[in-house]
């Protein structure tokens, strides 16, 4: 478990785009987990500035997106498949074929599920986890519960999450109350995973993640027992941290 404080946003997407890079140059056809929400952006920014200046490429790459809302259509501008579009696949070269985004819409979400597990497993599992984490702990849209769930699965968003993701809709009533979320399981199994938090308002779910129990009441402190693991923070979430 590695941790690096940074001075700001800008600075953690740098060192996300470099670990990322890194990954893709030792590891051409690298299986990358992806994320959405305002955290990564900053990264995604980087990534197309690096390929653009013409040192990475992503032609080899597979992708997985942690998340999508259910009941909205990829081309909803609201969902995570619009999301991905706009920030990063639009303006790098990794193949349409080679995306996947779990189906929000599918008639049965328990079986899309299987398959999207299925789906990794068969494409070697995930090299590095690219991860955000909610004002309550969440990693993907795994909640604060009683467990840790191990595969995809459907699952009812928190009142804290709605409250959270409601700046993307036109009102909180907008958002959609399910979503399709790989489990902790597939996030443990990846090889190497990178978790982004900025900002002030996510420096008690980093205390909670980094200093409290590992418990499935603050989901992201399961990462304590991943072999490689790293998280990437700027000052204001590494605020409530002991010794700073
Ligand atoms: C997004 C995801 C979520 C977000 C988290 C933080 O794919 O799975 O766990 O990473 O809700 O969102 P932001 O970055 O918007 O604060």
């Amino acid at each position: 478990m590695q941790t690096h404080v940074f001075l700001n946003a800008h600075q953690v997407g740098q060192a996300a785009a470099t670990l990322i890079a890194a990954q893709l140059l030792r590891k051409p056809d690298s299986v990358l987990g992806l994320a959405t929400g305002s955290s990564p952006i900053p990264t995604y920014e980087a990534l197309i500035a690096m390929h653009e200046a013409g040192v990475l490429d992503f032609s080899r790459a597979t992708s997985f997106n942690l998340d999508e809302y259910v009941g909205l259509a990829p081309d909803h501008p609201c969902s995570y498949h619009a999301f991905m579009q706009e920030h990063l696949f639009s303006r790098v070269n990794i193949r349409p074929q080679s995306v996947h985004i779990p189906d929000g819409e599918a008639a049965d979400l328990y079986a899309a599920a299987r398959a999207y597990d299925d789906a990794i497993l068969a494409a070697g599992g995930i090299d590095l986890q690219l991860l955000g984490i909610g004002h309550n702990g969440h990693i993907g849209f795994n909640e604060p519960g009683e467990h840790f769930v191990y595969g995809c699965h459907r699952v009812a968003l928190s009142q804290s999450t709605i409250q959270a993701n409601k700046r993307f809709f036109a009102s909180e009533a907008d958002v959609p109350r399910y979503a399709v979320s790989l489990g902790i399981g597939s996030i443990m199994q990846a090889r190497q995973v990178l978790l982004i938090a900025t900002g002030e308002d996510k420096a008690e779910a980093v205390r909670q993640a980094l200093e409290g129990d590992v418990s499935p009441l603050w989901q992201a402190s399961i990462l304590r027992t991943h072999p490689d693991a790293i998280f990437l923070l700027d000052e204001a979430a590494a605020s409530r941290l002991s010794g700073r």
